[in-house]
């Protein structure tokens, strides 16, 4: 049976109706896997999953990355990487507690960045009857489409430099820093400006100002300016999702389409737990 899908009625952003804890079948999944394409972000409400199933769903969608910053991988689930602000009995955090407080696409900084990247609410912070921490999310193939033609045709066939390290983190942030050797496993990469999406031939902008540093054979003052002005294009409102997380909201979204921002308006009492898996992908074009 062919789940339910429920638009958002913004840019991006779907609900898919289906239990994840039940087997799934070759036509179900390339159902899901087109209304994903298609909506860029979407979220099965209400799910229970054991990490064995979050892995599992993750899996069909291809590789798992195992993330850099190894201190937060979930001890037996290395595929699972927590995203928390919840401290341990020692007063140290359980997860990364700066995931995306700044515009970003994940693993960018990567040859094959992520196709898509799943986030499993365990805990979600509540004041007043009221969700924190919500997830945004801009579709850049609408930032794409929305460009003057002479801005299509400035950028066509440029190519961002992405760094790992560049991004803006918070401050003091309580990140390790990564190992020499872990820096050499990240050396900048550069990724077409104008992606075309590898599933559905779809094109969508593909710079942040958090992540690029410059842009191949352009004075470095240009750049700048020119990934300043295209994240600052992206992230208009009439692009925008916002995400208001519900305990067991299984949100996946579509790296090649997309970037997203996460909104840090809470702080411990208040406790945030996700797990998150993170599907690699193929080198861009
Ligand atoms: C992320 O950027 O992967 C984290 C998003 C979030 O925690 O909402």
């Amino acid at each position: 049976m062919t789940p339910s899908v429920i638009r958002s009625g913004a840019a991006c952003g779907a609900e898919i109706v289906f239990d994840l804890s039940r087997e799934m079948d070759a036509p179900t999944f390339r159902a899901i896997e087109r209304a994903f394409h298609d909506n860029i972000v979407v979220v099965f409400r209400g799910q229970q999953l054991t990490n064995e199933r979050q892995i599992a769903f993750s899996r069909r969608f291809g590789e798992l990355e195992i993330h850099i910053v190894k201190k937060y991988l979930l001890a037996g689930f290395p595929e699972i990487l927590l995203i928390s602000n919840v401290k341990d009995e020692q007063g140290e955090h359980i997860g990364l507690a700066d995931a995306g407080f700044t515009w970003h696409t994940d693993t960018s900084y990567r040859r094959r960045p992520s196709r898509c990247s799943l986030l499993y609410a365990k805990e979600v912070p509540h004041r007043d009857g009221r969700p924190l921490g919500d997830t945004v999310f801009a579709s850049t193939i609408a930032a794409y489409e929305a460009l003057p033609d002479a801005m299509k045709k400035r950028i066509h066939g440029l190519k961002a430099i992405h760094r790992y390290s560049a991004r803006r983190r918070v401050p003091e942030s309580p990140r390790p820093k990564l190992t020499g050797e872990q820096l050499a496993q990240t050396p900048d990469i550069a990724h077409p400006i104008v992606r075309t999406h590898p599933y559905n031939g779809r094109r969508s902008l593909y710079i942040t100002a958090g992540e690029c540093i410059g842009i191949e054979g352009m004075p470095q003052d240009e750049a700048l300016d020119l990934i300043a002005e295209l994240d600052a294009h992206c992230v208009r409102p009439e692009f925008l999702y916002r995400h208001k997380w519900q305990l067991g909201d299984l949100l996946m979204w579509d790296n090649a389409t997309s970037m997203h921002l996460a909104i840090c308006d809470y702080a411990l009492p208040e406790r945030r737990l996700m797990h998150r898996t993170t599907v690699i992908g193929t080198v861009p074009f």
